[in-house]
C-alpha cells in the first residue's frame, strides 16, 4: 500500500497537477509541493505554471490570486473555510466608504484582501514589495488597505509619502508585542531578531530585519549568525529547524499561528486533488478588473 505522499505525487503526474504551499502551512505539506514560498513568490508561480490543475495550499486569498492570474487553469483550495482573517475586515462597501474621506490618490491593496476589494483599487503589493510598490507611484498620499500596519511600515521606508490606512489587521502577528522583543533581546543577546511587516509598528522598529517570510528565511540563510529570533508565523520556524539544523531559531512567543493556514493536511490535498473538488471561481466582470490591480504589482 502506497503511502499518502506517494499517492499524491502520482495523481499530480496523471493530471498534470502542481502544488503551491505557502510557507505557514503545516511543514509536511512541502513533501508534496512543487513551490513553497511566500505571497509574491507564489502568485508569480500560480502566472507562469504549464499545469491544468493547481492546488493552492494556503488561503482563500491566495487560490483566489491564482485563478485571476491563471483564469483557463483548475484551481482548487483543499479546505474552502481556510480564510484570512484580516482580508476578511474588508468588503466593497467598505473599502467604497474608506475611499470616499479622500479624494485625488491612489488606493493600494495588499494582497490579503478579496477579488472584489482588488477590483477597485489601482494596485495591488505583497508583504516582500510593499515599499517598492508604493514608491513606484510617485504619489505625495495614498490609501492603503487592508493592513493598516503594513501600510503604516510603508510610510516609514519612505520620505514625503502620506499613507492613509484602513484599520484592518492580521489577529497572529498582532499577538506579538513590543515586551516580546525587549525579553528576547535580553535572553538572546546575540540573536539578531526577524520581524514579518504585519507586525504591530512598535514591533517592528524594535527588530533587526524586517521582510516577508521568504526574506526571512533568505536572511537566516545567508547569515553568519547561529542563533535566530523569529516574529512571525511558526511554520517559517519549522521550515527553518529543518532546513538549517546546525542554526538555533527561537519563535518569539509560544502559538504564534495563523489557524486557518494550519486547515490543510495531506488527507485534504489527496481528497481535493482525486475528487477535483472545491474549485475556485470568480465573477468574470470582477475578474477582469481585479487581474489588472495584481498585473500592475507584478509589472513593477
Ligand atoms: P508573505 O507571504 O508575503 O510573507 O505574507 C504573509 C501572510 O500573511 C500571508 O497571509
Ligand atoms: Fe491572514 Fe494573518 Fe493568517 Fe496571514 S497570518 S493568512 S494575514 S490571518
Amino acid at each position: 500500500m502506497k503511502n499518502i505522499i506517494e499517492q499524491i505525487n502520482e495523481l499530480k503526474k496523471e493530471k498534470n497537477a502542481v502544488i503551491l504551499a505557502h510557507c505557514y502551512q503545516n511543514v509536511e505539506i512541502d513533501n508534496v509541493a512543487d513551490y513553497v514560498g511566500d505571497s509574491l513568490y507564489l502568485s508569480r508561480q500560480a502566472a507562469q505554471t504549464d499545469a491544468d490543475i493547481i492546488v493552492f495550499a494556503g488561503v482563500y486569498f491566495m487560490a483566489q490570486t491564482a485563478k485571476l492570474l491563471s483564469p483557463n487553469k483548475k484551481v482548487l483550495l483543499p479546505v474552502m473555510e481556510s480564510g484570512c482573517r484580516m482580508a476578511d475586515m474588508i468588503n466593497l462597501q467598505q473599502l467604497r466608504d474608506f475611499k470616499s474621506k479622500y479624494k485625488n490618490m491612489p488606493t493600494v491593496c495588499y494582497v490579503n484582501s478579496t477579488a472584489e476589494v482588488k477590483s477597485e483599487c489601482d494596485i495591488c503589493c505583497t508583504s516582500s514589495n510593499a515599499v517598492k510598490i508604493v514608491n513606484s507611484l510617485n504619489a505625495k498620499e495614498i490609501m492603503f488597505v487592508p493592513d493598516t500596519y503594513l501600510g503604516k511600515y510603508v510610510e516609514t521606508q519612505l520620505e514625503d509619502v502620506t499613507v492613509h490606512t484602513y484599520p484592518g489587521f492580521c489577529p497572529t502577528h498582532l499577538q506579538i508585542r513590543p515586551d516580546d522583543i525587549i525579553n528576547a533581546r535580553k535572553k538572546y543577546p546575540n540573536a539578531p531578531i526577524l520581524a514579518h511587516p504585519e507586525c504591530h509598528n512598535e514591533v517592528v522598529k524594535l527588530a533587526d530585519f524586517v521582510g516577508s517570510t521568504t526574506a526571512i528565511m533568505k536572511f537566516a540563510q545567508e547569515s553568519n549568525k547561529k542563533q535566530f529570533v523569529i516574529a512571525t508565523e511558526k511554520g517559517v520556524v519549522d521550515r527553518l529547524k529543518r532546513d538549517y539544523p546546525d542554526k538555533e531559531f527561537i519563535l518569539i512567543k509560544e502559538n504564534i499561528i495563523c489557524p486557518n493556514m494550519k486547515f490543510n493536511t495531506l488527507g485534504d490535498i489527496y481528497n481535493t486533488l482525486k475528487n477535483e473538488t472545491n474549485e475556485i471561481t470568480v465573477d468574470k466582470e470582477i475578474a477582469k478588473k481585479a487581474v489588472i490591480c495584481i498585473n500592475r504589482m507584478l509589472e513593477v
